[in-house]
């Protein structure tokens, strides 16, 4: 793990430039980022915005990337994949403090308070990087405003793959803005599938046999009081959506807001 920050002026060349102050190496497929934040930007926590470089041809080559920062956070940061072969991340992946992204302030997304009824318990549900937009949503005291318990699920096949997610979770209860409220409400039920740590399975394994529920004494879903987000592959949003339609949730949107909502962590199958 590799960690390099540094104190730098924005300097603007690229259209919607925005600098590099902090690099983060957490495996050799995950890392994370912070650049300056846009004095115009105002986002929801759980949105996300198109990032990206110049490519080979002079164009913007741009993608889409939750914000992992909440809403209130000076700078901007972001968690992302390395694709080995991936026409950005080969090359986002080598980024140091001081060097310029493409940002389009435009933000957007469904993972955002709005687009759920009120309720008392919220299920942040998260397989790899999907976890971003919870990263946000985890540090925006109004996730613990609006419910009484916000449960973090996040799995990954390997415990590496959980550090970035882990780490966060262990600095909130020191964080001087929403220190308190974490200590009372947040959950966290980190596991694996593929290397053994003391929690294992699948995020749907998980609910449907009713594991989560008695490893942290809760109560079964209900749709009366319990609201999730969901953020995975194709695949994972697909099964988990079939699992929270079991329990009696429907899924919302900004524009009718219900029980639970869903956006894709990344486009295609796999790497
Ligand atoms: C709404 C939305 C939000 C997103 N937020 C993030 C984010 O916060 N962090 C992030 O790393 N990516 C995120 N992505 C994916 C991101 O847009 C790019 O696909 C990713 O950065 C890889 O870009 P690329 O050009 O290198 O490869 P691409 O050509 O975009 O992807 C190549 C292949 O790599 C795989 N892949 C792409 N992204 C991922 C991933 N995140 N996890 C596992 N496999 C992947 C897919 O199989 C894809 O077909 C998001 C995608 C969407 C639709
Ligand atoms: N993670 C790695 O170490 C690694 C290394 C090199 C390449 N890759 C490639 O990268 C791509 C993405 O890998 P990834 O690990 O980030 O994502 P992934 O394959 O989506 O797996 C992430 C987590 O989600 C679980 N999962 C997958 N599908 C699910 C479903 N339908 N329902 C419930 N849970 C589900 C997985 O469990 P299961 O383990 O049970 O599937 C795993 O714990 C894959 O194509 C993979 O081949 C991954």
């Amino acid at each position: 793990m590799t960690d390099q920050t540094a104190v730098v002026a924005p300097v603007k060349t690229l259209p919607d430039a925005q600098t590099v102050t902090a690099v983060k190496h957490w495996t050799d497929r995950l890392f994370s980022f912070r650049v300056t934040r846009p004095a115009s930007l105002r986002f929801r926590s759980g949105e996300f915005v198109m990032i990206g470089l110049l490519g080979d041809n002079g164009k913007p080559l741009l993608r889409a990337y939750s914000i992992a920062s909440p809403n209130w956070d000076d700078e901007l940061e972001f968690y992302s994949i390395k694709v080995p072969d991936g026409p950005l991340t080969s090359r986002l992946q080598h980024i140091v403090p001081g060097d310029q992204i493409i940002l389009r302030p435009k933000p957007v997304g469904t993972l955002v308070h709005d687009a759920l009824l009120p309720g008392k318990r919220l299920w942040f549900l998260a397989t790899g990087t999907g976890l971003a937009p919870f990263a946000s949503l985890m540090r925006d005291p109004e996730t613990y405003e609006k419910y009484d318990q916000v449960i973090m699920m996040h799995t990954c096949r390997e415990a590496a793959e959980l550090d970035y997610g882990r780490q966060l979770v262990e600095g909130l209860k020191d964080d001087e803005l929403i220190g308190e409220m974490v200590a009372d409400k947040l959950l966290y039920y980190p596991t694996t599938t593929r290397e053994q740590t003391p929690l294992m399975g699948r995020i749907t394994d998980n609910l449907t046999s009713g594991k989560v529920f008695a490893d942290l004494g809760l109560e079964p879903m209900d749709p009366a009081h319990d609201r999730a987000m969901v953020c995975g592959s194709l695949a994972f949003n697909h099964d988990v959506k079939a699992v929270l339609e079991g329990f009696g949730l429907r899924e919302g949107a900004n524009s009718e807001p219900l029980e639970y909502v869903v956006e894709k962590a990344f486009v295609g199958d796999g790497i």
